[in-house]
This record gives C-alpha cells, sequence and structure tokens, in this order.
C-alpha cells in the first residue's frame, strides 16, 4: 500500500495549483514521469503483447512493469493542459483516499466508518451545491448511471401516476415524452432506450442564441405531446451543457414541468458546482423545482473518475424503481431484531437498493476527503479559477483580429476559432485542433456552435495556470497562421 501511494503521489501532475492546497506532503521519493503522447515506444509494444503467462512474475514484477511500463504510458488526460471533454486528472487526496478504501472498506455496504461517510459526504454535496437539505442522494459511477438513475425515478413517478408500477409489471407501450433542449448530454437518450422509453421519447428543443433551453420551445413541445396523447414523463434541464457550458433557465422549464405534471430533472453533471461561483448563481434560480439532480465530482471536484451522484426529493421512490427484493443470501445475514452491535450487523443505509449496483467502491470517501480538504471556500476558489481561465479565453480572442469567440463563457468552457485563414474555417480549424493534440501541450477538444467548428477548451484541471492559457491562445495564432502560409487544404506544417 505504502509503495502503492508512493507511485501515485509521485507522479507530478498531481500537484494541484496552489490555491488547492493539496500536494502530497509526505518525503516521497521523485520518479520522474510524463505521459508519451501514444505508447509507440518498442519497449512497451513488446512487454504488452503476448499469451497468458503460465507463471507470474510476482508483486514485485508488476510494481516494476506498473511504474516502467504502464505509468509512463499513460493517458494525458492528467496532464496540466489537459482540457478535452469534460475530464481531467483527479487530485492527490480524492486518489489516496479511494485507494484507502479500496482496502480498508472495499463495499461501501455494513457499518464502517467509510459507510458513514457514504452519507455524510453526501450530504455535504448536497450543501454545496445549494440543494435542499431534503434531497437525499446515493452514488454511482458517473454522469451516464446517475442520468439513468434519475430517469428511472421519474418513469416510476410517472407510471405510477398513472396506476401502474413498472418496475413491478414493466411498461404498458404508452407513448411518453422525455423533453430536453438539443443540447442536452447524449447519456439522456441512452437512459431512454434503457429503460424501456426508447430513444426517440426524447423530445428535442431548440435553444436561444446562447444554446439555453428555449422555454418558449420547450412550452409549445409540451402543449404538442400533451395534444398526442404523449405522457410527460420528464422535463430535463441541463446546468452546464457539455458542448458550450450553458445554464438552462431552470424556474422556466421547472414551472413547465409542474405545469404539465412532468418530473423536472437537471443534469448538473458538470455545471452544478458552478453556483459556488456568485457571478452566475442567480442563472441557478430555480434549482429548488428540481425533482432529481446529479452531479459528477469526478468532473469540476477532482475526483478519481467513477464517482457521481443522484439526488432526489425522497429516496423511497428509487427504493420502488430499483430495489432488487428480498434474497436470503443478504437478508439471512443480517440481524432481523435491529439489535445492531458489529459493523455486519447490517449493511447501514441500504444503496444498494436504491441504484443499479449491490457490489460497489465505498465512493463517499473520495468526496470527503475532497471536502475535508478544501472546503466550500477552497471549492469556490477553484470554480472562479477556472470560469476566469474561460473567460480570459474568450476576452483573449474577441480582442484578436484573427481569432473568433464563439461564445461568452457562463462556465469553464471557452469556444474560439481561427478565422484568419483562406480556407473554409471548419476545416482550417479542424487541422489546428488535430496540431494543438499532436504537437503541443495543449488538449482542448471541439465541438460546434451554430453549425461552426469550435476548438473547445474546458477548464476544470486543477493544475492549469493562466500563463498556460495565454500560451494557448498564442499557439492557436501561431498555427492559424502557418496553417495559412503552407496554403489552406494542402498539408499542415509538422502534421
Ligand atoms: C452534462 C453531462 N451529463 C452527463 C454526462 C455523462 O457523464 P459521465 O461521463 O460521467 O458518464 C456528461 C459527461 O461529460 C455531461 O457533461
Amino acid at each position: 500500500m505504502g509503495r502503492l501511494l508512493t507511485v501515485f503521489c509521485a507522479r507530478p501532475v498531481l500537484d494541484d495549483r496552489a490555491h488547492g492546497r493539496s500536494r502530497c506532503q509526505a518525503p516521497l521519493p521523485v520518479v520522474e514521469v510524463t505521459s508519451r503522447h501514444t505508447p509507440a515506444d518498442a519497449e512497451v509494444d513488446g512487454a504488452l503483447e503476448g499469451p497468458l503467462p503460465r507463471s507470474g512474475v510476482g508483486a514485485d514484477g508488476v510494481m516494476d512493469e506498473l511504474t516502467r511500463l504502464l505509468i509512463p504510458n499513460g493517458s494525458r488526460f492528467s496532464d496540466t493542459g489537459f482540457w478535452g471533454f469534460i475530464t481531467a486528472g483527479p487530485t492527490t487526496m480524492p486518489t489516496v483516499a479511494g485507494t484507502a478504501a479500496a482496502i480498508a472498506s472495499p463495499q461501501r455496504y455494513s457499518i464502517t466508518a467509510f459507510n458513514r461517510v457514504e452519507e455524510l459526504s453526501l450530504e455535504w454535496l448536497a450543501e454545496l451545491c445549494q440543494l435542499s437539505p431534503r434531497m437525499k442522494g446515493v452514488y454511482v459511477s458517473g454522469g451516464s448511471v446517475a442520468n439513468l438513475v434519475a430517469l428511472g425515478a421519474a418513469r416510476q413517478w410517472a407510471f405510477e401516476s398513472a396506476g401502474l408500477d413498472p418496475a413491478d409489471s414493466g411498461l404498458d407501450g404508452r407513448p411518453v415524452a422525455i423533453y430536453a433542449s438539443s443540447q442536452v448530454h447524449h447519456t439522456v437518450q441512452r437512459a431512454a432506450a434503457v429503460l424501456g422509453l426508447g430513444r426517440q421519447a426524447v423530445v428535442e428543443v431548440a435553444t436561444d442564441t446562447r444554446q439555453r433551453l428555449d422555454p418558449t420551445g420547450l412550452a409549445a413541445a409540451l402543449r404538442d405531446g400533451d395534444r398526442a396523447g404523449r405522457l410527460p414523463l420528464a422535463v430535463v434541464a441541463t446546468v452546464g451543457t457539455t458542448n458550450t457550458g450553458a445554464i438552462d433557465p431552470l424556474r422556466d422549464a421547472g414551472e413547465l414541468a409542474r405545469a404539465h405534471g412532468a418530473w423536472f430533472h437537471v443534469d448538473g453533471a458538470y455545471g452544478l458546482v458552478g453556483i459556488l461561483d456568485e457571478r452566475v448563481s442567480a442563472a441557478y434560480d430555480g434549482l429548488e423545482l428540481a425533482d432529481s439532480v446529479i452531479v459528477d465530482p469526478h468532473k469540476w471536484l477532482g475526483a478519481p473518475v467513477g464517482v457521481a451522484a443522484t439526488f432526489v426529493r425522497d429516496r423511497s421512490i428509487l427504493h420502488r424503481a430499483f430495489a432488487q427484493g428480498p434474497a436470503d443470501y443478504l437478508e439471512g445475514s443480517f440481524v432481523r431484531d435491529g439489535d445492531i452491535r458489529s459493523s455486519l450487523d447490517t449493511m447501514g443505509i441500504p444503496y444498494a437498493d436504491l441504484a443499479l449496483e449491490l457490489s460497489s467502491p465505498a465512493r463517499g470517501v473520495m468526496v470527503w476527503a475532497i471536502l475535508r480538504e478544501l472546503g466550500r471556500d477552497g471549492v469556490r476558489a477553484r470554480i472562479v479559477a477556472d470560469n476566469d481561465l474561460a473567460r480570459r479565453v474568450a476576452r483573449l480572442a474577441g480582442d484578436h483580429p484573427r481569432l473568433e469567440a464563439l461564445t461568452q463563457p457562463q462556465l469553464s468552457v471557452a469556444c474560439l476559432r481561427y478565422v484568419g485563414g483562406d480556407g473554409d474555417p471548419d476545416e482550417v480549424n479542424e487541422r489546428l485542433l488535430r496540431r494543438l493534440q499532436r504537437e503541443s501541450p495543449f488538449l482542448p477538444s471541439a465541438t460546434v456552435v451554430g453549425g461552426r467548428f469550435a476548438i473547445r477548451p474546458c477548464f476544470i484541471n486543477a493544475r492549469t495556470t493562466p500563463e498556460q492559457v495565454d500560451d494557448f491562445v498564442a499557439t492557436v495564432v501561431r498555427f492559424g497562421d502557418e496553417d495559412r502560409t503552407a496554403g489552406h487544404g494542402g498539408a499542415v506544417v509538422g502534421t
């Protein structure tokens, strides 16, 4: 264990930005590790192929291969300039906490300190995100499953209201509708498919010029759905859309959901914690109308991948939707008379019946570690700093004659593009993105804004600095200028 932590903490990219106050304190030997662009190294290629070994190399051999072959050739997601999608390497404390839990409390059930912080951290997370104290949560593996669980609750509620228990007897084939903006994360469509509602149940509503759900369009879609006899299962609003970080108008969406008898779900996988930035918190007005809310600590809070939470007003609906039902191998193993004396006398809060997993890691300890380490103020400082980075990119791009800012960021996503070339700007910027990813320390991803290809950095990486952001913008300009010199449509210099 000690050795494994040494390896984790020795990775320089696990040093977090100074205001995060989360450097490894222990005097650990420094192993110089930098991620290569691809694991094309001949040594790696040879070593990571071949048949199942007949006899093992032992723990020392595995440690050697981990440190020599795998860790140095890991993903660039932990690089300080990684700003793609909505993901980044985790910070140190939750990584250590998760590793500790894997050993000290490998399952979240049974009465342990880890089980206690599962609930405590959910309460803290709800408070951090300014949810009503009535909202109770459950951890799952990520935003995909968190949305699925929330929409599973919505399905249960909608069909129960219509006199049917879908968890017990299945669906009755009646047409349903889930209303969301065209910018909604596509895990919502997948959840609809998995829940037996069909992807086509998701009705996409147009957005305004800032990529936010248009309430007039939503009202019209709900009216059309009602007229067509579709059961209004849910309205989904997003706080922090994946493409541009837009925040949908929650009050309008929530009130329309209420008026049409639909469940109101808020997908805050990325942006729920953005409420901490007082410059944008007014945009979260109406959050209290939500019947369910999700947030991914493995995004902006810096937890290792595998931690999201679904919050609902009343966890009993999750139980009705997801309980496994009594089983001798479980119930028979715990006390029946309430006389709890040892950790194995009970499973504790039955999280296993509130979502999809029986076996599950204790995830709350990672969130607990983040919130213990930073407190609300430390988290807020990170959120504000990241939003500043996106605004900085937008300002620099807006001020530059050969760049265009495609959005005015609400949160920490910026969308820009080079417009000084002669060719099709979409093609130019696609080439620039490839070059950035292959040749520079900056790793944004892309999106399309209003039909235009955009280079899209999303700042949730606790180790990014404003100087890097300035360098990034300067690099986009340089690559763009070189692309023009090379002759658009021809080979890009260096690729
Ligand atoms: C708004 C939103 N919802 C849901 C998801 C899915 O989350 P995950 O990747 O954790 O499954 C994402 C992922 O980026 C997201 O941005």
